[in-house]
C-alpha cells in the first residue's frame, strides 16, 4: 500500500499548519476579513489544554494562519465561544473605533472535584491580531451547572440588547446584557425536546427569512450533542426552528422530532459567522470535520483536524415543510478548474469519460431527470473506494465509506450513512465535494447533506459512475478540480 499519512491534508478545507484543532470559535466578519478562531492545542496532536488558534480568509479558500489568540491563564483553559463587533462601544473597551469582543468559556480544572466552567471576555483593537483579557473575568458563572459552556452572542435589534445562548447541561440557557459584562438570565430551552443522546454543546441562534421573504422570518437554533458510547453515531448537530422575542425561544417542532443538520459523521460543533453585512445578507456556517468518537485517533501526522467547507444556510419550504437547507459558499466556485462539462449525455458516455480521470480534490455537480438510482465511485484504487449515491427506491442519499481507506482506527468508523429525501420524482441533483480526506454531499439543492472523513491511499484517485437504467441521460454533469488560487 502507498498510504502516506501526510497526503491527507486538504487543499481547500482549513486545517492548522500543525497540531490539534477542534471546534470553530469566534467566527466574525470584520473589516473585510472572515475570522476563524478554533479550539487548538499548540503543543500536541491530541486534545489538550485549549487555546484559541486564529486564521483569516477573504474567500474561504485561502487562509492565513495567525498566531494563537488566547492562551490558558489563572481562570483555566480557553474553551469554545464566539466573537462580535462592538459597533457602539457598549462594552466600554473601545474609544472611537469599533473593535472585536470574544466571549468564551474559561474551563478550570479543580483537584478532586469537577471542573468549573465560567464565561469570560477578551477584546481586540487591531482586527484580532492581539487580545486583552478583561480584568473583570469571569463575567458569568452558575453554581449548579457542571457543564456551562460555549457562549454564542449576538445583538438583538428589537430589544437592543446582547443575547447569549449557552449550553447548560442537557439544555441551553438564554441570557441578555446591555454591555457584554453584566448578564441576566432570560430562559432555558430543551428539556423534553430534541435529541439528548449526548451532552448539549455549542449552540447558536439566528433569524432567517423563509423562502427569501424577509416578511416571513423564523429563528433557527443549532445544538451540537456530544459523543456518548451508547450511540455509534458519536457526536452530531441538531437544529430547531421557532420564534424568539429576545427572551424565550418557542419551537415549531413537536417534542419527539429530531432534525439533523448533517447526516454524515463528521460535521460537529458548527456555528455561524457573526456581523456579516446586511448587503451580503448570508448566514454562513462552518463545522469541525470530525467526531469525538474517534477525533483523537484519525491517521494524520503533524496536524489533526479540518473544518468543513463554508456553507450558506437558508430556510426553505420543501414539500410543505420549512427546513434548514445548506449550499456551498459561492466563493468556492472561484477555485473551480473545469475538467468535464457535459449536457444531455448518456450514462455510457459519462462513464467512459470518468474512467479516464484521476482526481483528488474536486467537485462533481450532476443532475438527471428521472427517479433513477445513481452511484458514484470516488477515490477508487486497488483496495479503496468511497461510494456516494442516490437510491431512488429508498428515497435516500448515501455515503458508504466501508472500503474508503484506513478505517481500523475505530470500530464505528466504517459504515454507510444515509439521509432521506423528500421527493425523488423530479430532477435529482448531487453536488459532491471531494478533498484529500473528506467527502461532502449536497443532495437536491441542499435538502440533505452528508459530511464524512475518508483516508484512502494516495493512488486511489479513480472515478466511476453507475446508474440503475443503462440508457439513463444526465441533464448535465460537471466536474471541476478545486485548487485555491494562491499558493498555500
Ligand atoms: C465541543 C466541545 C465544547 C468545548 C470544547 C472543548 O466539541 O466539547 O463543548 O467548549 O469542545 O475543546
Amino acid at each position: 500500500s502507498t498510504i502516506s499519512t501526510s497526503d491527507y491534508r486538504s487543499v481547500y478545507h482549513f486545517s492548522p499548519k500543525e497540531k490539534w484543532m477542534n471546534d470553530p470559535n469566534g467566527m466574525v466578519f470584520f473589516k473585510g476579513e472572515y475570522h476563524l478562531f478554533y479550539q487548538h492545542h499548540p503543543f500536541g496532536t491530541t486534545w489538550g489544554p485549549m487555546h484559541w488558534g486564529h486564521a483569516v480568509t477573504k474567500d474561504f479558500l485561502n487562509w492565513e494562519e495567525l498566531s494563537v489568540a488566547l492562551a490558558p491563564d489563572e481562570h483555566g483553559m480557553i474553551f469554545s465561544g464566539s466573537a462580535v463587533v462592538d459597533w457602539n462601544n457598549t462594552s466600554g473597551f473601545f474609544d472611537g473605533e469599533p473593535g472585536l469582543v470574544a466571549i468564551f468559556t474559561h474551563h478550570l480544572e479543580v483537584p478532586n472535584d469537577h471542573p468549573i466552567q465560567r464565561q469570560s471576555l477578551a477584546y481586540s483593537k487591531d482586527s484580532g491580531r492581539t487580545w486583552v483579557k478583561y480584568e473583570g473575568n469571569p463575567v458569568l458563572e452558575h453554581e449548579s451547572f457542571v457543564d456551562f459552556r460555549d457562549p454564542k452572542v449576538f445583538w438583538h435589534e428589537q430589544t437592543e440588547e446582547w443575547i447569549m445562548i449557552i449550553a447548560c447541561g442537557q439544555t441551553v440557557c438564554l441570557y441578555h446584557s446591555p454591555n457584554l459584562k453584566d448578564w441576566t438570565f432570560g430562559s432555558e430551552f430543551g428539556a423534553g425536546i430534541g435529541s439528548h443522546d449526548g451532552v448539549w454543546e455549542c449552540p447558536d441562534l439566528f433569524p432567517l427569512a423563509v423562502d427569501g421573504d424577509s416578511g416571513k422570518e423564523k429563528w433557527v437554533m443549532l445544538v451540537s450533542i456530544g459523543a456518548d458510547p451508547a450511540f455509534k453515531e458519536g457526536s452530531r448537530t441538531q437544529y430547531f426552528t421557532g420564534e424568539f422575542d429576545g427572551m424565550v425561544f418557542v419551537p415549531d417542532e413537536a417534542s419527539h422530532t429530531v432534525r439533523w443538520l448533517d447526516h454524515g459523521r463528521d460535521n460537529y460543533a458548527g456555528v455561524s459567522w457573526s456581523d456579516i453585512p446586511a448587503e451580503d445578507g448570508r448566514r454562513l456556517f462552518m463545522g469541525w470535520m470530525s467526531n469525538w468518537m474517534y477525533a483523537n485517533q484519525t491517521p494524520t501526522e503533524d496536524y489533526r483536524g479540518a473544518m468543513t467547507i463554508a456553507r450558506e444556510l437558508t430556510l426553505e419550504t420543501r414539500d410543505g415543510e420549512v427546513m434548514l437547507v445548506q449550499y456551498p459558499a459561492r466563493e468556492l466556485e472561484q477555485a473551480r478548474k473545469p475538467v468535464l462539462s457535459l449536457q444531455n449525455v448518456s450514462i455510457r458516455q459519462v462513464s467512459e469519460q470518468l474512467n479516464a480521470l484521476q482526481l483528488v480534490n474536486y467537485e462533481i455537480d450532476a443532475e438527471w431527470p428521472s427517479a433513477s438510482s445513481v452511484q458514484f465511485v470516488l477515490r477508487s484504487g486497488a483496495d479503496h473506494e468511497t461510494l456516494v449515491g442516490l437510491d431512488a427506491a429508498q428515497g435516500e442519499v448515501y455515503v458508504d465509506r466501508s472500503r474508503s481507506g484506513i478505517i481500523n482506527f475505530h470500530e464505528h468508523f466504517l459504515g454507510r450513512h444515509t439521509a432521506g429525501l423528500k421527493a425523488v420524482s423530479g430532477n435529482q441533483r448531487l453536488r459532491i465535494f471531494v478533498d484529500h480526506s473528506s467527502v461532502e454531499v449536497f443532495a437536491n439543492d441542499g435538502e440533505a447533506v452528508i459530511t464524512d472523513l475518508i483516508y484512502p491511499d494516495a493512488d486511489s484517485i479513480g472515478i466511476a459512475v453507475h446508474a440503475e437504467q443503462n440508457d439513463m441521460i444526465f441533464n448535465s454533469l460537471h466536474i471541476y478540480e478545486i485548487s485555491p488560487i494562491q499558493a498555500k
